[in-house]
């Protein structure tokens, strides 16, 4: 999610907020906005970016020691002035800006339309203003105990920050599941998403944890829970060089968002698995659900990366939901003339949903009465318009053009989507869904391990970087991994590679081994494991080098392998969330190693809007 600055202090409110937020476009947005106190709440706020804002507020005054700014990466509502942050209550006296997804956001809004209130735009954002004005005027308590009463019945993910023209010498900031940070300086305060804003002025930082509360005056910083339990600021001292600041401390986008996949993967389950309820809710098809439970065919289209999620999907939901799943690259899905009936759901994959042949794909589709869903990132996308019915990701922006949080949290909605539809299908019953669903909220955990062994991943793939080709291998649900893993490093590397099924070596490939050839083989723990060992030994038969990807602690493989990356053991249905992990690595640092520009790789765009 994106970007938020706040400050309370002695100096103009202004600059420092829009400097700021300057400082947080490298996690790309859609809109920018920026309220001010001074003696009255002064709001501005536009689709586009920073300077646009800028350019929004030339002529106007810009005065006030209180501020708070934000970039926006929709997630509920359309790219758009009026959805753009920060977002005013009704009586116009509270003003916030967040970072997050409020889950319940459609309840909420119904209990306060309920009670007379009204709304500007469709963000779930607005309804959390509203909500605390709403308790505020009713419950006649402050504006702290108001904002924490709101919180409580919040469920989802926020990173915010809130000012009240009735308290104008205080800002509150509030964090669950959405990085918040406060900086500490002399007699000032700084609040945002990230230490990039704050770090020119302090070195002083405090990382809100979940649930906390931040009370901020000019001279005075109280931190609770969201109990209102007086809890001890841990105040860090952070050295961050400012000119790699760009990248969140990162070197390239591309490695910022391989290690983003915890937190983006929760983002994408966050509020729709509910372990302790043993339920999935996808909000976004519900209402077509019944035709999606009782659908004769599902045909998924996409390209790229895209396609390999869906052909995850395949695998997933034929096996849990038992529905027959065809995967199709978008741009022949489009000119072949499929046979299509109104039977049909079609789903479209796009991080981006602007890319053309999938664009074109659904609006055939569409034209032959099938049900059009869309999984896409970007809310308010073309694709992601022109469905019936879907999924956002909730990646957050991804900026380098080689897809990779995407990907994963692609996998994870389908993930989900297999798992709920098999439930209502009755083909998993309740306790095999229990355990399912407990093991999918592990999956950040076990990439955060693998992420953990980058250094090692690196000095593998410092052995394969003069390569000129390399064969991916996989069978079942990590063949599409293969073939994900084999365009990964294409694609920013240059390196030739092709994925396959493993058992496909015989009917061609093999001649291609010898002594030259990296072989990376996925040969975790599943009912292939015996096959794949086979493959492995025909290519050392050889003379190739192998690369496996194994389950944690595998001796077998470790002794006929070159090199052996182990991913910790989950059912095999959850695998490809794990193991493309070290692919992604191994393909950043290949390129890297190379020379090559990895977040703009030569001849590739970040989203193909033409065919
Ligand atoms: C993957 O790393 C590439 N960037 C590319 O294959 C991409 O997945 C494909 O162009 C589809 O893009 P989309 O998901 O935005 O539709
Ligand atoms: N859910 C909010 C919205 O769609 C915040 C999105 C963000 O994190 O930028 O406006």
């Amino acid at each position: 999610m994106c970007g938020i600055v706040g400050y309370i202090g002695n100096r103009t409110a202004y600059q420092i907020i829009i400097k700021g937020l300057q400082r947080l476009e490298y996690r790309g947005y859609d809109s920018a906005g920026i309220a001010l106190y001074d003696d009255e709440v002064r709001l501005y706020k536009c689709k586009g970016k920073v300077r646009d804002l800028e350019r929004l507020t030339t002529g106007h005054p810009i005065g006030g020691t209180v501020g708070i700014g934000h970039t926006r990466w929709a997630t509920h509502g359309v790219p758009n002035d009026i959805n753009a942050h920060p977002h005013r209550s009704k009586n116009g006296k509270f003003v916030i800006v967040h970072n997050g997804i409020i889950e319940n956001f459609a309840h909420l809004k119904n209990e306060l339309t309920n009670r007379g209130y009204t709304f500007e735009s469709e963000t779930d954002t607005e309804v959390l203003a509203n909500l605390i004005e709403s308790i505020y005027l009713e419950n006649k308590v402050s504006v702290e105990v108001a904002v924490r009463i709101a919180l409580s019945k919040v469920i989802g993910a926020y990173g915010l920050v809130v000012f009240s023209a009735d308290e104008p010498d205080m800002v509150i900031g509030a964090r669950k599941g959405s990085p918040l940070v406060v900086g500490i300086g002399e007699g000032e305060y700084f609040l945002a998403s990230d230490v990039t804003p704050i770090v020119e002025y302090t070195d002083k930082i405090v990382y809100l944890k979940d649930e906390e509360i931040a009370v901020i005056r000019r001279d005075n910083f109280k931190l609770t829970n969201i109990r209102n339990d007086s809890m001890t600021p841990d105040i860090t001292s952070v050295d961050v060089k400012i000119d790699n600041i760009d990248k969140g401390g990162y070197d390239h986008f591309m490695q910022k968002e391989i290690h983003e996949q915890p937190m983006s993967i929760t983002d994408t389950f966050r509020g729709r698995v509910m372990p302790d309820k043993n339920t999935i809710h996808l909000g976004g098809i519900s209402d077509v659900l019944p035709k999606l439970v009782t659908a004769k065919r599902i045909i998924i289209v996409a390209c790229g990366t895209s396609y390999h999620a869906g052909l995850v999907g395949e695998y997933l939901i034929e096996e849990f939901a038992r529905i027959p799943v065809e995967v199709e690259y978008a741009s022949e899905f489009r000119y072949r003339n499929p046979i299509i009936s109104s039977d049909d759901v079609i789903i479209a994959i796009s991080q981006s949903g602007e890319t053309a042949d999938t664009l074109a794909a659904i609006r055939m589709a569409k034209e032959q009465g099938a049900l059009i869903l869309g999984i896409c990132n970007v809310a308010g996308s073309s694709i992601s318009r022109e469905t019936n019915a879907g999924v956002y990701t909730h990646a957050g922006p991804e900026i380098g053009v080689a897809s990779t949080k995407a990907f994963t949290s692609q996998v994870m909605v389908l993930t989900m989507m297999a798992f709920l539809l098999g439930r209502k299908r009755n083909i998993i019953l309740p306790e095999q869904y229990r355990a399912l669903i407990q093991e999918l909220v592990h999956v950040p955990g076990y990439i955060e391990q693998i992420l953990s062994h980058e250094e090692e991943i690196r000095n593998i793939a410092a052995k394969y970087k003069d390569a000129t080709n390399a064969i991916y291998l996989g069978r079942g649900y990590l063949y599409p991994v293969a073939l994900e893993g084999a365009l990964k490093l294409k694609e920013i590397s240059y390196i030739h590679a092709e994925g396959y099924p493993a058992a496909e070596m015989k009917h061609g490939p093999i001649a291609l081994i010898d002594q030259n050839m990296p072989v990376f083989v996925l040969a975790t723990r599943d009912k292939y494991y015996e096959k794949v060992v086979n493959n492995i030994q025909e290519v050392k038969a050889r003379s190739g080098k192998v690369i496996a990807i194994v389950t944690e602690g595998d001796t077998t493989i470790r002794r006929m392998a070159d090199d052996v990356i182990e991913v910790p053991t989950t059912p095999e249905a959850l695998m490809p969330l794990l193991t493309v992990i070290p692919l992604q690595i191994i393909s950043y640092h290949v390129a890297l190693m190379r020379g090559c520009n990895v977040d703009q790789p030569r001849n590739l765009a970040k989203s193909v809007t033409v065919e």
